[in-house]
C-alpha cells in the first residue's frame, strides 16, 4: 500500500517537471533607464541587484532549484505578480508621478520590512539593517531628482 503511494507520487511528480513556465529573461539592460534616472552608486546597485529586481525587472536571476517543478510555479507566479505591480524596466513609460509614487511605495514597503517577499529571504538572506538604510536613503533622494 505505502509502495504504491510512493510510486503513485513519484509519478506525479515526473509528469509536473514536464511543464515548464515561461522564464522572465529579457535580453540587454533591462534597468539602464530606472538606474541612469534614479542614480544608484554602486552599493545601492547591488543591494537592488540581490534583492529586488528578480521580481521587479525584466530580467530573473534563476536558481537551481527554480528549474524544479512545483517550485517552478511558485517562482513564476512571484515573478509575474510583482512585476505587474512595479516593473523597473517599464520606467521611461512612466509620467513623473508614477515614478514618484512607486518610489514612495517602495520606501513603505522596505521600511515595513514587506520586501523582499518572506519566500525569497528564506533562501537569499534577508537584507541588512544597514542595506535598509542605504536603500531608503537612496530612493528619498531619488524623488527629489525626478524630472
Ligand atoms: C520574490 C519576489 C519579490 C522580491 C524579491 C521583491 N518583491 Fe516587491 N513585490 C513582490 C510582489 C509579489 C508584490 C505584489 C504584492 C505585494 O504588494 O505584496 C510586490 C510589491 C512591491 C511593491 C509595491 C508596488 C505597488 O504598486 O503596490 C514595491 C514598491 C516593491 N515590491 C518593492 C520591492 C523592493 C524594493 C524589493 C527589494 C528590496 C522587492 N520588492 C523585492 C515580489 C517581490
Amino acid at each position: 500500500m505505502f509502495r504504491k503511494i510512493a510510486l503513485a507520487l513519484l509519478i506525479v511528480f515526473i509528469a509536473l517537471q514536464f511543464y515548464r513556465p515561461d522564464k522572465n529573461t529579457a535580453e540587454g539592460d533591462v534597468v539602464a533607464a530606472f538606474e541612469a534616472e534614479t542614480m544608484p552608486n554602486a552599493a545601492v546597485k547591488t543591494i537592488l541587484r540581490q534583492n529586488c529586481y528578480d521580481c521587479h525587472s525584466n530580467n530573473t536571476i534563476y536558481p537551481w532549484y527554480a528549474e524544479v517543478a512545483p517550485i517552478s510555479y511558485t517562482i513564476a507566479n512571484h515573478v509575474e505578480e510583482g512585476k505587474e505591480h512595479f516593473n523597473v524596466s517599464d520606467w521611461s513609460q512612466w509620467e513623473v508621478k508614477k515614478k514618484d509614487h512607486k518610489l514612495d511605495e517602495l520606501i513603505e514597503e522596505v521600511e515595513e520590512g514587506h520586501m523582499p517577499e518572506s519566500s525569497y529571504t528564506w533562501l537569499h538572506g534577508s537584507m541588512s539593517e544597514a542595506d535598509v538604510e542605504t536603500l531608503i536613503s537612496w530612493a528619498k533622494e531619488a524623488r527629489t531628482k525626478l524630472k
